[in-house]
Order: structure tokens, then sequence, then C-alpha cells
């Protein structure tokens, strides 16, 4: 039997509310051990060793709890005995912490994320039978090299791709136009696509220990929206996503103090308000190339991206380069 540490970091999997309803509760209360001792068929799937890092509401996790538990999963990884991890993490930013670790985790071992759209103590609760799942996937040789991996609704989604679609519902994630990387039926797995994008342990990221990263802020554009919001990020932000309508479009307004601030240093990228789609680069938005295209990238996918490229190179090159890349 394999060995799958689970390292716990709070969410509604951990939830505790009136009895039997699901919605008004406490995210991250209930210790894992308590979660474990729920779902006794885990104990038929591997040898589980949990360790309880935080127990927080995800709406607490910061890029400096980002590094501690990058850090710590990286420790964990290198014990031989550890064949693979699960994380368990609340949905409202688990895309975020699934691609800061998909960029970070130097290994090739399984790492499957999981969580649950109702509280523990809520009739049906999903959490458990997640986590279950996550549980087999992490032990199962098909997973093995294919970077940071998120199970819910017995659906395998992408580190790199998944997004909350659904903020009630519990088959409430999807990767884009992507479909997903696979299924699960109880404990088998079925996997059925692959990421293309670079991830773990070929990650330029993943290669030394990172203690602190560069501030890097996010812009929503809509109708009217005044220049001052740029100005203002860039007092403290060495870097600003720009969440674009459409292609990653904006007003002629932004267009000047974008390039303005691109001369004075500020590195931005564009990405979009719009759910699906692409954003290239574009001559009329952008004439002078001054921003970097998020590609496929979520607004706040691509913040986790250029914190990390920041903290390697401000060549605009380079950081052009890494978008295509990862
Ligand atoms: C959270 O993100 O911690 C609360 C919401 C959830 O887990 O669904």
């Amino acid at each position: 039997m394999k060995t799958i540490a689970i390292v716990a970091t709070g969410g509604t999997i951990a939830g505790t509310g009136q009895t039997g309803k699901a919605v008004s509760y406490h995210a991250g209360e209930i210790d894992v051990k308590d979660i474990i001792r729920s779902i006794p068929m885990l104990q038929e799937i591997a040898h589980i060793r949990e360790y309880q890092l935080m127990n927080i509401d995800s709406n607490e996790m910061s890029p400096q709890r980002w590094l501690v538990l990058s850090n710590y999963i990286n420790q964990i990884l290198q014990d031989d005995e550890i064949d693979g991890v699960v994380v368990t993490h609340g949905t409202d930013t688990l895309d975020e912490t699934a691609y800061f670790l998909n960029l970070t985790l130097h290994t090739s071992k399984p790492v499957v994320m999981t969580g649950a759209m109702r509280p523990a103590t809520a009739t049906s609760a999903d959490g458990p039978y997640n986590l279950y799942q996550a549980v087999c996937l992490a032990a199962h040789d098909d997973a093995v090299g294919q970077g940071v991996m998120c199970l819910f609704s017995s659906t395998i989604y992408s580190g790199r791709d998944i997004q909350k679609v659904n903020n009630f519902k519990i088959d409430a994630f999807e990767q884009k136009s992507f479909g997903c990387l696979g299924y699960m039926q109880d404990h088998e797995v079925y996997f059925f696509s692959k990421t293309f994008k670079i991830h773990t342990i070929n990650s330029l990221f993943s290669k030394q220990t990172l203690y602190d990263l560069p501030a890097v802020g996010i812009a929503y554009f809509y109708a009217g929206a005044s220049c001052e919001i740029l100005y203002a990020l860039a007092q403290n932000h060495q870097g600003i996503i720009l969440t674009g309508s459409g292609s990653g479009n904006y007003s002629q307004e932004w267009l000047q103090t974008i390039e303005d601030l691109t001369k004075q240093g500020i590195v931005f990228v564009r990405c979009s308000r719009v759910a699906q789609g692409i954003v290239f680069d574009d001559d009329i938005f952008d004439p002078h190339h001054c921003c970097i295209p998020g590609n496929t990238l979520t607004p706040q996918k691509a913040r986790v991206l250029l914190m990390l490229a920041l903290e390697y190179t401000h060549d605009h090159q380079k950081l052009r380069e890494i978008f295509n890349e990862y």
C-alpha cells in the first residue's frame, strides 16, 4: 500500500454550521484527524499521514502563506516513504493556490487538491467523498508526473486551468474550454488529457526555495473606469494585471496611462474579464506591445505567474516567453 500525506489548510471541507444546513457556516474549524476518521475506507486505500498546517477560510490565504505551504509540501515530498500528497483547501481561492503549487513544487509525485462546497455538518456533505477520491487519485500510478491536480465531483482538473464557476452547486469547477484531465468512478481513475504547460519538477520556479514575492495587483476595467485605478496600483506594485473587456481591451485613456507607467517600469499583463477565450497581442489596444498577453490565464492566475516571474527577471522578452510556456 502507498503512503499519502494529507496536508490540511481549512476551508468548507473543515467547516461547521447549524446541523444539516448547507449555508451560513464557519470554514476551517474541524481538525483533519476528525475528517479522516469520518472516512473509514481511506485506510483500505493508503497509509495516511496527516498534517494540520493551517485551518483557515481560504479568503485568508496570501502570497506569504503560499510560500509556507509550498515549502512545507516540498519538505514532505523529500521523504522517500511518501508517495503522494493531498491538500485540503477552501474552494474560494483554491484556483490560485493550485497554480502556485503547480509552479513551485519540485516533484513528479502526485499532488491533488480538494475541498468541499458544503460544510462537514451539512446533510450530504461533499467533502468526505471528494477527499476519498483525492487520496485514491494521489495513490494511483497514472497520476505520477501530471502536475498539481484538483479533484471535485469525480472530475480531475489541472491546477493550471481550474476555475471556480459556481458559488452554490457542489459541481462548482471547470477548466475553461479544455474540459478536464479525467474522471473517477469511486476509486477508479480515468485520464483523458494532459497539460502541455511546464509544471512542478520542470518548472523554473520549483528549482529553489522562495521566501518572498514581489507585489502584483489586478485592475478591473469597466465602462468609464478611471485611470486613477492604475496610478494608485502603480504606487506600490511592480506589476499590474489588466482585467480588460472582450479580448483584454480598455479605453484610450487606459492605453495612454499603461504606456506612461510602462516607461516608469511597471509590468502589465493583459487578461480578460470574459470567462472563456484567449488574450493575444493586439495592435489596436496595445500598439507598442507594452503588455504581456495573459493567454488563457484568468487574472488571478496571471498574477500568480507574474509574481513568480518577476522574482527571476524584468526582461520583457523573457517574461513573454514565461507566459507562453507556463
Ligand atoms: C473557503 O474558501 O475557505 C470557504 C469556501 C469554501 O471552501 O467553499
